[in-house]
């Protein structure tokens, strides 16, 4: 059972964490690189990292933790489990873009119970508990009712990976046909956060991961919206795997 007070305690944590990554010394962001395609990390990556499993641990100490930078190996099987991206936009951290966010996601029993998102750079907190509806900062947001012809569409290109046959950017192309316009971002949970707020109709990507989906995806739902993988079939938060996510103006048959 997730009280307010046990969220109110997430939400804060997030915050000061979003707060470490606008303190980030420029000039020595201490840059390696990871496996794969132009997968980089930042002594910054792992330090809220490890801020967030040590505070996490406190505010709930029955939950195993998920987290990007210290994961090795399949999902956690424990009833909650936290699932967290400490910096979701790194490329945009590494080039000082300013669009990246602190993203923390909670499962019970592998359902996607609670979702944080806090972008530092805006000073904007999208959060949701699942059936309690979902929130910027204070206020109550809801998706988009706009149909796809009227909307804008995010996506991601999924750039770790050189083995994806279908790629975004050839649904993009579609995509600029058939909306106003689209934006690739380089934030997957800010983009989630775009559609639960109203602000873009569609998003999609070819392949996430758990970390990726983990939290802006209860924020989409309980904001009204639809989250899948792109054939249509559950998200799973489990693995890796494709996301779409739009308003309630979009139906799947229509995409
Ligand atoms: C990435 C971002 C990006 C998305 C990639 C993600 P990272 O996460 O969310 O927008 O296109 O698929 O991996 O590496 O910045 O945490
Ligand atoms: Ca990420
Ligand atoms: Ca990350």
């Amino acid at each position: 059972m997730i009280t307010k007070e046990i969220t109110e305690k997430i939400k804060n944590l997030a915050i000061t964490a979003g707060k470490q990554m606008l303190g980030a010394d420029r000039r020595e962001i201490g840059l390696n690189a990871k496996e794969g395609h132009a997968n980089f990390v930042t002594k910054y990556d792992k330090a809220i990292e490890e801020l967030l499993q040590r505070g996490l641990k406190e505010i709930l100490p029955e939950a195993a933790f998920f987290g990007e930078e210290s994961a090795n190996g399949s999902f956690p099987d424990s009833a909650y489990v936290f699932v967290v991206d400490p910096i979701d936009g790194t490329t945009n951290f590494i080039k000082d873009l300013k669009w990246s966010c602190v993203a923390i996601g909670l499962t019970e029993n592998g359902e996607r119970i609670l979702g944080i998102v806090y972008n530092p750079y805006a000073d904007e907190l999208f959060w949701a508990v699942r059936g309690e509806g979902a929130y910027l900062n204070q206020a109550r947001i809801r998706v988009s009712a706009e149909p796809l012809e009227r909307g804008v569409a995010v996506f991601g290109t999924a750039p770790y990976y050189e083995d994806i046959p279908d790629h975004s950017l050839d649904k993009a192309r579609e995509y600029l046909e058939k909306c106003i316009d689209v934006r690739r971002t380089g934030s997957a949970e800010l983009d989630l956060c775009l559609v639960a707020c109203g602000r873009a109709e569609l998003y999609f990507e070819p392949r996430i991961q758990p970390w990726d989906m983990a939290a802006g995806s209860v924020i989409v739902e309980e904001a009204g919206g639809t989250v899948k993988q792109w054939d249509g079939s559950p998200l799973d938060v489990t693995k890796a795997c494709s996301c779409m996510a739009y308003g309630s103006g979009i139906t799947l048959e229509r995409l």
